[in-house]
């Protein structure tokens, strides 16, 4: 199936919402975006995952993020499941809109279509689908897992960093990396240019190859 894949420009998608009715380039302005879909109002996985988005709103708020779920049942759906959602949330307000999307049309738009699953009229169904969407409206990256693998919310803020610290300092994160521990300088970047790019200074490992290419620096 062809699909939205990193690098590529969001399509501006025009929708109905919990919050109305959504432009995505409006709604998303010079912010970063996450875009996830669900398989299905009223399901398992998918009414803990929301209601973890909703719990860590704030932290994704924090990082200049705009958040923005989808799921192909109507809004009236939606609005009746967001009860569900936050009472299994201790009362924590679901803050974002979720999409509707009956016709089936964003999810194809947005290569978020499970390959395996189908409703019971044979129509498709929505992966469990995860886009971080740059200030540029351009994919940096997507998750893409079955239905019954729900996704790891503090996974998608990890990321998120890192991303956000790649843009900004040309520098990319090793295996396991996690936030406030060391980055690797890219290697599009000299020595002399890491010199002035990186007051603080860098170590470079001494490998068998005596390439310099393994720099690690705090940003
Ligand atoms: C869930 O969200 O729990 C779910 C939805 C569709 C298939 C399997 C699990």
């Amino acid at each position: 199936m062809p699909g939205l894949t990193i690098g590529d420009t969001i399509p501006n998608i025009q929708a109905d919402s919990t919050h109305g009715k959504i432009s995505l380039y409006d709604y998303l302005g010079d912010s970063w975006g996450i875009i996830f879909s669900h398989p299905g109002d009223f399901t398992p996985v998918c009414t803990t995952e929301l209601g973890m988005m909703a719990a860590q709103a704030e932290e994704f708020s924090k990082r200049g993020v705009k958040l923005i779920g989808l799921s192909c049942d109507d809004v009236q759906s939606h609005t009746e499941w967001i009860k569900d959602i936050e009472a299994f949330n201790k009362g924590k307000k679901v803050t974002y809109p979720i999409l509707a999307d009956p016709k089936r049309e964003i999810i194809k738009q947005l290569n978020m279509v499970d390959p395996d699953e189908k409703d019971p009229s044979g129509g498709a169904v929505p992966s469990r689908a995860l886009h971080i969407i740059g200030p540029d409206k351009k994919v940096k990256l997507s998750f893409l897992y079955p239905a019954s693998t729900g996704r790891n919310i503090d996974e998608v803020l990890r990321v998120l960093e890192s991303l956000q610290k790649a843009a900004k300092h040309k520098v990319a994160t090793p295996v396991n990396w996690k936030p406030g521990s060391k980055c690797v300088i890219s290697p599009s970047v000299s020595n002399e240019q890491a010199k002035q790019m990186f007051p603080n200074g860098y170590e470079t490992m001494e490998l068998p190859s005596k390439k310099e290419y393994l720099r690690f620096t705090d940003v």
